[in-house]
């Protein structure tokens, strides 16, 4: 007889910062022409047929991050977080993170690393269990499904 283990549950905090807020409308062509209400709509139903449970938190403010950093232990078992600019800048963030027990995957819609020089460095890369970037809005999927297959 096989034997069924049970599935550890999977409940993700996706975080954005700033600027995201106006995905959409801010330079569509490289951040497309979707809204965050939309794009995070659509993984919180992608989330939950595949088996994780999905919710969406965003702030232009880096103390705002911080403190949300803080509290997602209380209910998520991972982060995933595109911090926008502050990913390029943010020690804050960076250590909010290091501070936190649950692990970090680090989005961007689009390839950092073929943009200009100043977003080709992370603060959070070196902290987070994983980085996802170039893969435009389904990098966040891939985000929810990496943990799906590590948890
Ligand atoms: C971004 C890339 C950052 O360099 C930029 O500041 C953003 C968006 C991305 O998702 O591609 O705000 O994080």
């Amino acid at each position: 007889m096989t034997e069924t283990l049970p599935v550890p549950p999977v409940r993700v905090l996706v975080l954005n910062g700033p600027n995201l807020n106006l995905l959409g409308k801010r330079e569509p062509e490289v951040y497309g022409t979707t809204s965050l209400d939309e794009l995070m709509d659509e993984l919180v139903l992608y989330g939950s047929a595949e088996g994780a449970e999905i919710r969406a938190a965003q702030s232009n403010s880096e103390g705002a991050i911080v403190d949300l950093l803080h509290a997602s232990q209380e209910w998520a078992t991972g982060v995933i977080i595109n911090a926008g600019a502050y990913s390029h800048t943010s020690i804050a963030i960076r250590d909010a993170i290091s501070s936190i027990d649950i692990p970090v995957i680090e989005v961007h819609i689009s390839n950092v690393a073929a943009r200009e020089e100043f977003r080709h460095q992370s603060m959070l890369s070196g902290v987070c269990q994983g980085v996802l970037f170039g893969f435009g809005h389904k990098g966040y999927k891939l985000a929810v499904q990496s943990f799906l297959l590590t948890s």
